[in-house]
C-alpha cells in the first residue's frame, strides 16, 4: 500500500480543520441563540461551554489521531486497545449519517446563490423555500453539492483538502468582513447590534433550561466532535504540531464568524423590519435573512455574496465529514482514493433522498443526529480518552507543546468527570424528546 499522506504544511491542518468548525452551526444557530438568550451575557456563557466541554474533547480527538496516524476505527487497534473499535466506528457512522442530509441542505445553499442572483426568492420567500428545498429540484441540487465534496476529497488531502482549504476560509473570512463593513451603513445596523448583544442577565436566567443545553450541544457540533473529524484531520499531522495551540486558534476564529455572521443578519433584519425572534435554523436564513435582500438596493449581489460565503462554510465541513468515511476505507482497501470517493458519494447520496424528498425526513435525520448519536458518540470518545487512554494521552499531548504543567491532570479530570456529565445530561434530554415524546430542550440545528 502507498504511503499514507501528511498535510503538505502546518497551517494546512490548522485552515482545514477551521473549515470543518465553520459551518452552518455559526451562520444560523449561533447569532440566533445569542440574541433570544442573553446577548454578549451569552457568548460570555457559551465561551465557557465550549471551553469547557468542547475544547478538551477537541484535544482527545486530536491525541487519538496524531498519535496513531490511522483512520478513526484502527486508530483503536493502533493504540492497543482493539476491542474499543467499535467506539470508532460509531462515530463514523454517525458522521455518515448526518452528512446525507447534509449534502441536502449544501444543495439548497447552491441553489440561492442562482436564486439571489435572479431575485426569484424576492417577493414570496416562504413559497420560494418551501418549492425548492424538496422534491426533484432539491435531489438535482443535492448531486450538485455532493459531486464538489467528492471531487474535492478524491484528490486527497494536499491536493484537494488543504488547497481547497486554504481559499476557502480566507475567503469566509474576507467576504463576512465586506459585509459586516456594508452591514454597518445600513439603517438598521444599530437596532440590530442592540438586539444581538445587549447584555440581559435576566434573558439568561429566564431562559436557562434551553440555553443551557443548546450551549451543550453546541459546544461539540460547532467544534465537529463526535463524527470522527478530528481524529481523521489530526492523523495527517506529520511534524509535532502544538495542538493546545491549534485547538485554541480553532476555538477562537470559529466563535468570531459566529459573532461576526451576527453582525451581518440583525441589521439586514431590522432594516426589514423582519421579527428577529426567531428560533434560528434553516427558516431563519432562507426565508427571515433572505427576504430581507429583497428590499435592499444591490439586494441581489448581497445576497449572492451570502449565500456564497454559507456554502463556502458548508462545502468545507462537507468535505471534511466525507474525509473520514474515505480515510477509513483507504486505510483499508486496495481501492484508489477517487474510486473511494466517488463510491462512498452515492451511498451518501442514496440516504440522503428521503431527506431531500421530504424535509420531514431532514429534520428526522437531524433529530436522531443531533439528540442521541453525536452525544453518545462524544460522551463514549472522551470516555475512552480520559480512562483508558488516560496517561498515554497525557504524553501524546505533551509532543509538542512542551510543559504542560497541571493541564495535564486537569484535562484528564475533565475528560473523565466534567465534559461526560454534561454529555450524559444532553443525552438524557434527548432521549426524552426523541422517544418519551417531551418537547424538544433545545433544537437541532436544521
Ligand atoms: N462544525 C460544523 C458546523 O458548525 C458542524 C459540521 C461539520 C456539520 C461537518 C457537518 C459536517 O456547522
Amino acid at each position: 500500500m502507498s504511503k499514507r499522506e501528511t498535510w503538505a504544511t502546518r497551517v494546512g491542518f490548522l485552515v482545514a480543520a477551521i473549515g470543518s468548525a465553520v459551518g452552518l452551526g455559526n451562520l444560523w444557530q449561533f447569532p440566533f441563540k445569542t440574541a433570544g438568550n442573553g446577548g454578549a451575557a451569552f457568548v460570555a456563557f457559551y465561551l465557557i461551554a465550549v471551553l469547557l466541554i468542547g475544547f478538551p474533547a477537541m484535544l482527545a480527538e486530536f491525541v487519538m489521531g496524531r498519535r496513531t496516524n490511522r483512520n478513526a476505527v484502527d486508530a483503536f487497534t493502533e493504540l492497543g486497545h482493539r476491542q474499543w473499535r467499535i467506539l470508532g466506528a460509531f462515530a463514523v457512522v454517525t458522521g455518515f449519517w448526518i452528512l446525507s442530509y447534509y449534502n441536502v441542505v449544501g444543495g439548497w445553499v447552491l441553489r440561492y446563490i442562482v436564486g439571489s442572483a435572479q431575485g426569484a426568492y424576492f417577493s414570496a420567500p416562504a413559497e420560494y423555500f418551501g418549492a425548492v428545498s424538496a422534491g426533484p429540484e432539491a435531489i438535482a441540487a443535492q448531486l450538485v453539492f455532493l459531486g464538489i465534496v467528492v471531487g474535492i476529497v478524491a484528490l486527497g488531502i494536499e491536493d484537494g483538502i488543504e488547497k481547497a482549504t486554504k481559499v476557502m476560509v480566507p475567503s469566509i473570512v474576507v467576504l463576512l468582513v465586506m459585509l459586516a463593513l456594508w452591514a454597518v451603513t445600513i439603517d438598521g445596523a444599530g437596532a440590530g447590534y442592540a438586539y444581538f448583544l445587549t447584555p440581559s442577565l435576566d434573558a439568561m436566567v429566564e431562559n436557562a433550561s434551553t440555553a443551557i443545553p443548546f450551549a451543550v450541544g453546541q459546544a461539540f457540533f460547532t467544534l465537529s466532535l463526535g463524527m470522527a473529524i478530528m481524529i481523521t484531520y489530526s492523523s495527517y499531522i506529520g511534524a509535532d504540531d502544538n495542538l493546545l495551540f491549534d485547538g485554541g486558534t480553532i476555538v477562537i476564529v470559529n466563535t468570531l464568524i459566529g459573532i461576526l455572521a451576527g453582525l451581518v443578519v440583525f441589521p439586514i433584519l431590522f432594516a426589514n423590519n423582519i421579527d428577529p425572534a426567531l428560533e434560528g435554523g434553516a427558516g431563519a436564513l432562507f426565508v427571515a435573512v433572505a427576504s430581507g435582500f429583497g428590499g435592499l438596493p444591490f439586494g441581489e449581489l448581497i445576497g449572492v455574496v451570502f449565500f456564497a460565503v454559507v456554502a463556502l462554510a458548508a462545502l468545507s465541513s462537507a468535505i471534511s465529514l466525507m474525509e473520514v468515511t474515505v480515510a477509513w476505507a483507504n486505510d483499508n482497501f486496495d481501492i484508489s482514493r477517487p474510486v473511494l470517493a466517488v463510491g462512498i458519494g452515492l451511498a451518501l447520496f442514496v440516504l440522503g433522498l428521503p431527506s431531500a424528498w421530504d424535509t420531514a425526513y431532514l429534520t428526522w435525520f437531524d433529530n436522531m443526529a443531533y439528540q442521541l448519536l453525536l452525544p453518545l458518540s462524544v460522551l463514549l470518545l472522551v470516555l475512552f480518552v480520559g480512562w483508558v487512554l488516560a496517561g498515554d494521552a497525557v504524553s501524546e499531548l505533551r509532543q509538542g507543546a512542551g510543559s504542560l504543567g497541571s493541564f495535564g491532570p486537569i484535562w484528564m479530570w475533565g475528560l473523565r468527570i466534567v465534559v461526560p456529565l454534561f454529555v450524559a445530561a444532553t443525552l438524557v434530554l434527548g432521549f426524552q424528546t426523541m422517544f418519551l415524546g417531551e418537547d424538544p430542550a433545545f433544537f437541532a440545528p436544521f
